[in-house]
């Protein structure tokens, strides 16, 4: 794999509490790649060490090829766009994102045609002379965006830049960053605590926890083969089950028994040999639920409960199942429904059935570990 920048061996502690336990990270040229996790984990103090605003205790930071670690920010190829938009009050919207290049020291009328396409770029062509406070968040962000993408940076670093907008104008602008990256193609190191942030933007995700990278890889394999249980919890809603290999064929499907439950098929994850405890995750839409049987089939899991809970969600209808120890959550599909037919209600016996192929071995249930 090409590494265009490249995060390597990152430490850094403050005072006895060390906030970043050692992270490698390699990214692609062109690439958008996010750090995601909980508040806390340490993605600010990376993205700060990458900006050259800290310095690691220990590591390296090279960018296409060249060790940047000691050079200050004002000399690495690298720009920053900031949760709180940042941009200078008394200025208009014009001379905030003429500022960098004017800094630079960069004639005005070179630089006239830059600042023009940019804010064309970001859809604030009309609003050249509005101030800041005249402006919504989401225009704020743009023009955020419009004075770091003006200085032609090779990486663009952005940390939690939507976090202040609401959830529809936070969707927008997630396409709007999709298209201007696509237009520019400068290398994005998003950092995001919002996994659909994450998911919806990112060539490729790292899930931190606790100053350490779980799992670096592509939105569908993080959901779909996640690494640890910190993973499969973190990113979106599954359903762990805890139970003990039967038999552990390598690579095929394996018998487990999960107390309570009995017998259940695993198809995918994780090697383990008979005897082994693991955790098993089952994403809530890949289930199903139903107050008629459930056609069996090879490598069909089928059980029986009772409904707990049901939530309509518009789209979709969550349920909440109990089947001996375990709450199983399902998520159906809200256009499933055939006319006339009746959806299961609340302490109805039902059947859940799933499929061993959606069925996803973790490690051991004590936690964190990798497979
Ligand atoms: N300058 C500092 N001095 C002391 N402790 C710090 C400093 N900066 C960060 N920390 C600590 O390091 C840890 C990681 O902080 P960091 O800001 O990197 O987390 P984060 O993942 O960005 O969290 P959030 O999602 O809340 O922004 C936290 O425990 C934080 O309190
Ligand atoms: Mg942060």
């Amino acid at each position: 794999m090409d590494a265009y920048f490249r995060l390597d061996g990152i430490r850094k502690a403050f005072g006895g509490h060390e906030a970043v336990k050692g992270v490698s990270i390699d990214i692609r040229r062109g690439e958008v790649f996010s750090l995601l996790g909980p508040s806390g984990c340490g993605k600010t103090t990376l993205l700060r060490i990458a900006a050259g605003l800290e310095a690691p205790d220990a590591g390296g930071v090279f960018l296409d090829g060249e060790e940047i670690t000691g050079l200050p920010p004002e000399r690495r190829r690298i720009n920053t766009v900031f949760q709180s938009y940042a941009l200078f009050p008394h200025m208009s919207v014009w001379d905030n994102v003429a500022f960098g290049p004017r800094v630079a020291r960069r004639a005005e009328a070179a630089l006239r045609p830059d600042v023009g396409r940019m804010l064309e770029m970001v859809g604030l062509a009309g609003r050249a002379e509005a101030r800041p406070r005249q402006l919504s968040g989401g225009e704020r962000q743009r023009v955020a965006l419009a004075r770091a993408l003006i200085n032609r940076p090779q990486v663009l670093l952005l940390d939690e830049p939507l976090a202040a907008l609401d959830r529809k104008l936070r969707q927008r602008m997630l396409l709007e960053l999709d298209r201007i990256h696509d237009e520019v193609g400068i290398t994005f190191l998003y950092v995001t605590h919002d996994q659909e942030e994450a998911m919806s933007l990112s060539d490729r995700i790292a899930v931190m926890n606790a100053g350490r990278v779980e799992q670096i890889g592509t939105p569908a394999e993080v959901y779909e083969r996640p690494a640890s249980r910190f993973v499969a919890e973190f990113i979106g809603d599954t359903n762990l089950m805890e139970g003990v290999v039967l038999d552990g064929a390598a690579g095929g499907v394996r018998r487990l028994e999960i107390p309570g439950l009995g017998e259940v098929l695993a198809a995918r994850g994780r090697d383990s040999g008979a005897g082994e405890r693991v955790l098993v995750s089952v994403r809530p839409e890949k289930l199903h639920v139903s107050r008629g049987s459930l056609p069996p089939g090879s490598g069909r899991n089928v059980i029986r409960g009772r409904v707990e809970d049901v939530s309509y969600r518009g789209a979709e209808t969550r349920y909440w199942v109990r089947a001996g120890a375990l709450r199983i959550a399902v998520v159906e599909q809200n256009a499933r429904l055939q006319h006339g037919e009746r959806p299961p209600t609340w302490d109805e016996s039902v059947w859940v059935g799933w499929h061993a192929d959606d069925a996803f071995v973790i490690g051991s249930p004590a936690g964190g570990e990798t497979g």
